[in-house]
This record gives C-alpha cells, structure tokens and sequence, in this order.
C-alpha cells in the first residue's frame, strides 16, 4: 500500500505514530520557518506541517497536487474542531510530489466563486472531487443496495436485459443503431424493458426486478435524461394492490434507511379524476393547499354566462392576498395557455379587481384574492394546476414532504392531433367490467372515460413512479392496437414477441417503474437530475466532457452502409 492511514483517520490515540499519507494538496499556508499543507481525500483533511528543510519542495507546488508523506502523528496545540482529525497534525518527514497539478479551470472548494454549469460538467471528473458530489455518489450507491436487499428478501431476481434492441413504445423517440452486419438495418435502445420484463412473467420468473438503464430520445429538461435508470419491477399472480404494495415497501425502506424519514403507509391514494380537479395535474404537490374550487356561482357573472350555458365549468382558488405584480404574472400565464385573461378579486384593506364589483356574496373573501376561470374543464382544471404551481412557488409553500398515489388514470388520451393514445403504454389493461365495452362500438367520449389499471407515484409534485396491471389476453390486447390504430401488421412487426408468448401461457402480471434518478433528486432535494448522475449530459443535450455527439469517420459510415 501506498499509504498507512487515510487523511481522516487520525486521531489523539495515534499520537507519536509513524504514518505515511497520500492525497491532493487541498490548501498550503507558509507563517514564518513553516508551511502547512491541508492533505485531502475522500475520507477527509488532515493537516501536515512541513519544516524548512522542505521549502524548495513547498514552494514549488501547486493546489490539487497529489502527494505523498511520511512522518510523526502529533497533537496539535490548538484542535481545529471543523476537522475530524482535528486533534492532531503530522509533522513531515518526507514528500514526495506525485504529480502536480496546473491551474485548476474552475474553483472547486470556495462556495462564494461560482462557476458555470457548462464549466463543471466539461471538468466533470474535477467537479466530482467536491465532498458533496462524493456524498451524492455514495447515497446514489447505498440506495441501490437498500433496494436490492429489500427486493432480494421478498424473493425478486434482478435480471440484466438487452440494450441492442428492438423500438419500444414508451412515447419517445428512439435511439437507433446501425448495424454493420445488416445492411439498412438498425437496433433501437430500449426505452424501458417492458417487453422484457413480461416475457420474464411468461417463463415463470414469478418476480423480477432490474437497476435497468433505459434511452429516450426526447427533449431535455430539469427531471429529463436521454439516458436515465429505472427500478423496474414486474411480479406474476399479482394485482394493483400488490405490486403497490412492494413499491411502498421499496420507497419507506429507502427513506427510513437513508434518511431516516418513517414514511405513514399505506400512502394516501387520489383518484387521476379528482387529483385533476382539485389540483389541475395528474402529479399534484400536495405540500400546500390552494386547491382548486368549484365556483358555480360565478356563473351568473356576464364573462362566464356563456361559458357556462356552452358546458364550461368555472372553478377557482382561493388565495392569500397577492400583490399585484403576482397577479400580473398569472394573468400572463393564463393567457399564454390560450384564455383571454384571468378573472380576479382581491379583499384587504380595499376591494380591487375586475370582477370584485360583480361577485356574488358567497364568493366575497374576507380577506385574500380569488382566482377565477372559465372554459373547457380540462384546460381550466390545467391552466389552474400551473397557476396554483406558480404561486406556491412565489410564496415559498413548496415545503415538507407530500406522498401519493394516483389511481384510476384514463386508459386512452388523445393527442394534440387528435389521434387516440394509450395514457400509460398499450400493454395496460383496463379496469376489471369494463373489457367487454372495449370490444363494442364506442363514441370517443365514452372511450376516454374507461378508466385503466394503472398508478403513478407523486412525491412533491414529481411523478417518480408509473406501472399497471397488464393485458395478458390475445383477443383483447389486438383489439387495444386496434383502437389505437396500430395495424395487425404493424402490431405483429412491432410487438410480434409478446403477443406470440402469451399463445403459450401466461400468468396474470404487472408492475411498476420508478425512475431511480428522480427518486434521488427528490430524496436529496436537488434542483435538476443532473445533480445526482455522475456524468449527466448537459442541459442543451450534450456530453460536453467527451465532446460528444461527435462526427463520425467516413469509413466507419461506410461499413455501416450510412451517409452523413
Ligand atoms: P414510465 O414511462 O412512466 O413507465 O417511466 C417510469 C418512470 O421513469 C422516469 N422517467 C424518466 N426519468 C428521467 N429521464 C427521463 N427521460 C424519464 N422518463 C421517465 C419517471 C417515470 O415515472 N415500462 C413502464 C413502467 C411499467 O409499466 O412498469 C415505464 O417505463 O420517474
């Protein structure tokens, strides 16, 4: 071994020991005939004092040099209570310059010099020497063997599947591959191995699980990787309840063992129905109130008349008093969503806003601003959702920790276009008495209104977690395409594998996927998902310490039969 101790081994019981210690030069001070050198590693600082005999040694080097020391543990006049070794130093007796470091691009250690997000995922490799991204690393791994362990122990085996693949629909575009040997033809990426996991189910597997990397091509955001880990489960002869169950079990493990956060289970559960109406989205924050109202009332009011008279609803929130700029700002994000305005009345020392003179009695706050508006009850319930986001986040409500369950999602949703798709993915069955209606001549309405197997965990207003109980029934799962408009060609090309297995016996299934990074932002409070990835890609959708996507060599194009 290079080293006897780590740099945040040593204590007072050392003292008068001989010791050798490695590390990066994290700071170097000369007073008078000394220098001291604070020597750091993973495991900690501690301080070296370095005689004169060592200047030309001293003098020459630089911060993040590595080094390596012998000599004397002594204990130090003063204990430096910030340390952990703080009680003792080692007088050098030998150095060694290992390798020097040159000028850093970025300051790593001073919290005041901030530098650019670009910088550090450039010098990836430096921003990860910061203790705090060691931290996030080391919670990253103790929280994959917690799961292991708990799903190990109710019996689960985790199961590596491939990443050469074939298109899977999760909604997003692929990642294609050319392949050399086939000519024209490509892999995909899997963009979760669902699939996978119920073939899994087919060769009686009975309980699976896997720390599985998965690739979306979609645009990047905040809570948005192209590649991403999923805990992704799936358990045979299991309905919603169980696999919800396991899932619970999953999360309270995690947060009791590494937080130790005792999460109240089972977790309170909300219909997709009325998280839509009360909260205007189907991953609510549930940290604050704000909720949304029905304010039929306000009908009477000449703006909503017509509205109302059309099938429109008008509903509302009813807030603490908001200074106007706020107002301001809602009323732009209303109109940004496509409404005319934002109807408002605010109760202080003065009653203003448009609509104040208008409302009804029962409507009147006695102190506060309420927030109206009418239309189309998906659009109003979702322009509210985000208006009610907005404000909590002016008013710093966003605190504490909201858990829940959404249930009871809609099987279909249709597109922007208008086409028909699946809310969850096509696998998804649909609630228990209502198979047969799929199999008759529906009108669009009713069709939207069959309500599906499936759930999504919400932590914080952070959809973390999605899975349902699937389709294991030929007949039924080909009649699914059908609605969607998938082809029987198509379906057989696409997803030929599993309706083939399910000729040959298959168990009833489901399952459930968390997305394992999104879990760890929410656990540690990070801003974006980048915080919890050692080498994320950049927020423009870049790897910019490998520079790439990069070109490729016109040979190599060649071989795979491509033309840039
Ligand atoms: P779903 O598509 O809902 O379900 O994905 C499950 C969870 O994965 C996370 N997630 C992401 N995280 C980071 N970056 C992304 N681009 C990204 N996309 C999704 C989310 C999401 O809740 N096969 C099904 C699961 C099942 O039915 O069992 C599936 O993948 O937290």
């Amino acid at each position: 071994m290079l080293r006897t101790h780590t740099c945040g081994e040593l204590r007072r019981k050392d003292v008068r020991r001989k010791v050798v210690l490695a590390g990066w030069v994290h700071g170097l001070r000369v007073l008078g005939k000394k220098a001291f050198i604070d020597l750091r590693d993973r495991y900690g600082i501690t301080q070296l004092v370095l005689d004169e005999k060592f200047r030309e040694l001293y003098e020459g080097l630089t911060r993040e040099s590595v080094i390596v020391v012998s000599g004397r543990v002594v204990k130090r006049k003063e204990p430096n209570p910030k340390l952990d070794t703080g009680d003792i130093e080692v007088v050098v007796e030998n150095l060694a310059i290992v390798s020097k470091a040159e000028p850093l691009p970025f300051e790593l250690f001073n919290p005041d010099v901030e530098s650019t997000e670009e910088t550090r995922l450039k010098y990836r490799y430096l921003d990860l020497r910061r203790p705090e991204m060691h931290r996030m690393l080391e919670f990253r791994f103790r929280a994959s063997m917690v799961l292991r362990n708990y799903l190990s122990m109710l019996g689960f085996v985790e199961v590596e599947t491939p990443y050469l693949s074939k298109p899977t629909p999760e909604g997003a575009r692929d990642f294609l591959v050319p392949s050399r040997t086939f000519r024209g033809r490509f892999w995909a990426l899997p963009q979760s191995p669902q699939q996978y996991k119920q073939l899994l189910m087919v060769s009686g597997l009975d309980r699976y699980f896997q720390l599985a990397r998965c690739f979306r091509d979609e645009d990047l955001r905040k809570d948005r990787q192209y590649e991403f880990t999923q805990l992704d489960i799936e358990m045979s002869f299991a309905g919603e309840e169980d696999v919800m169950k396991v899932a619970e079990g999953a999360v309270a493990v995690l947060y009791a063992q590494l937080l130790g956060i005792k999460l109240k289970r089972p977790f309170p559960r909300l219909s997709w129905r009325d998280a839509m109406d009360r909260y205007g989205s189907d991953k609510p924050d549930l940290r604050f109130g704000l909720e949304l109202e029905d304010m039929d009332a306000a009908g009477d009011i000449r703006i909503f008349r017509e509205i109302v008279k059309g099938g429109g609803v008008v509903k509302g929130i009813r807030a603490p008093l908001l200074e106007k700029p706020l107002v301001k700002r809602l009323e732009e994000l209303a109109r940004s969503e496509g409404f005319p305005g934002l109807a408002w009345a605010s109760f202080g020392e003065a009653t203003k806003g448009p609509i104040a003179s208008a409302l009804p009695d029962e409507l009147r706050l006695k102190e506060g601003t309420l927030l109206l508006l009418g239309g189309e009850w998906q659009k109003v319930v979702e322009t509210l959702g985000k208006i009610r986001l907005e404000m909590a986040r002016a008013l710093g409500l966003q605190k504490g920790l909201s858990i829940t369950w959404i249930t009871d999602f809609p099987l279909f949703e249709v597109t922007e276009e208008g086409s028909f798709q699946p809310a969850h993915h096509p696998f998804t069955a649909p609630k228990k008495g209502f198979e047969g209606q799929l199999f008759e001549e529906l009108s669009r309405e009713e069709l939207l209104n069959i309500p599906a197997r499936a759930y999504d965990l919400v932590i914080n207003g952070v959809e973390i977690g999605g899975g349902s109980v699937r389709i294991t029934d030929p007949a039924l799962q080909e009649r699914m395409f059908e609605l969607l408009g998938i082809s029987r060609e198509e379906a057989r090309e696409k997803f030929g594998m599993l309706l083939e297995a399910f000729r040959y016996g298959v168990p009833p299934h489901g399952g459930i996927a968390f997305g394992f990074d999104r879990l760890l932002q929410v656990m540690l409070g990070k801003q974006s998902l980048r915080d919890v990835i050692a080498f994320p890609k950049s927020k423009s959708g870049r790897a910019l310490m490998e520079d790439a996507p990069s070109g490729a060599d016109p040979e190599q194009l060649k071989e795979l039969g491509l033309k840039a």
